[in-house]
């Protein structure tokens, strides 16, 4: 799907949901997006709990291909699952998500999505606070300080550092690994400080993470959930906005004056 692909019509109840949703961020004077799997979806990148086969964690291990002992089991294993992902990614496009979230140039994001298409949609990258990692970078297993950006396109596969000679590895963060830290402490200072906060597209179910939508909460902000889908995410909405966000970002966004 891309930004010209026919929108289906809201229905009453969506639409006043849509109306309470703009008059929220009419008022915050500060807004941030934390955003998911589900932002990326309509652009044909699987989520990974949806209930559908094609969910990444449906079809794969996560612990064979998403952890330090996956890797050290079978390296490539574990690159030739990322570098499917990776050429799946250079394939695809930004949404109409992507598109009316990086019209509002002044919105920060704090995203799990390790893809690049909040970038390539227009968002400036020093606004994205990349909670997981970035897939289209590569880095040293041994964290000798090698990082490379790959080309997603034709990735390199599994190769020694040039630095040190261990393998290289996705930078992305693999189950039971810690989040980066200057990345995380951003983003944790960015939720405490919001008016408004809108979840778009995540289970909410995976931790650190999920645990900024009760921070910001809990520091007054007002959240906007917009899923499909009823999840973990639920109890902290003011707003729940039911429907993708390819269909719901470009209305729910225009015309706004929105500040970061
Ligand atoms: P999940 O797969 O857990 O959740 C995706 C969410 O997107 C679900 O709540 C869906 O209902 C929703 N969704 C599906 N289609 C949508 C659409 N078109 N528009 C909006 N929402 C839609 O993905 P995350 O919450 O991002 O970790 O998962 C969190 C982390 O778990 C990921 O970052 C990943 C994974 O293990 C790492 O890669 C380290």
């Amino acid at each position: 799907m891309d930004s010209r692909t026919p929108r289906a019509v809201p229905d009453g109840d969506t639409l006043k949901q849509l109306q309470t949703a703009r008059s929220i961020l009419q008022q915050s004077r500060r807004t941030a997006v934390f955003s998911g799997a589900g932002l990326s979806a309509e652009s044909g990148i699987p989520t990974f709990r949806d209930p559908d086969p094609q969910s990444l964690w449906a079809r794969f291990d996560p612990m064979k291909l998403a952890s330090i002992e996956g890797f050290n089991a079978n390296p490539q294993r574990v690159m030739d699952w990322y570098d499917w992902r990776r050429t799946q990614l250079a394939e695809v496009a930004p949404n109409a998500g992507h598109i009316a979230l990086a019209e509002h140039r002044e919105l920060l994001h704090v995203t799990q999505n390790v893809d690049n298409l909040l970038e390539r949609a227009g968002v400036a990258p020093h606004r994205i606070h990349h909670l997981h990692g970035e897939i289209s970078r590569n880095r040293c297993v041994a964290e000798c300080g090698f990082e490379q950006e790959i080309a997603l396109e034709n990735p390199p596969g599994l190769v020694p550092c040039p630095q040190c000679g261990r393998q290289v590895r996705p930078c992305v963060v693999w189950f039971g690994e810690a989040l980066p830290q200057t990345v995380w402490q951003a983003a944790e200072k960015l939720c405490r400080r919001v008016d408004c906060l809108l979840v778009v597209g995540t289970s909410a179910s995976v931790y650190p993470a999920a645990g900024l939508i009760g921070l910001a909460r809990e520091c007054g902000s007002r959240i906007i959930e917009i899923n499909p889908a009823a999840g973990e995410a639920d109890p902290a909405a003011d707003v729940e906005l039911r429907g993708g966000s390819a269909q719901i970002l470009p209305p729910l966004l225009h015309g706004l004056q929105l500040q970061g």
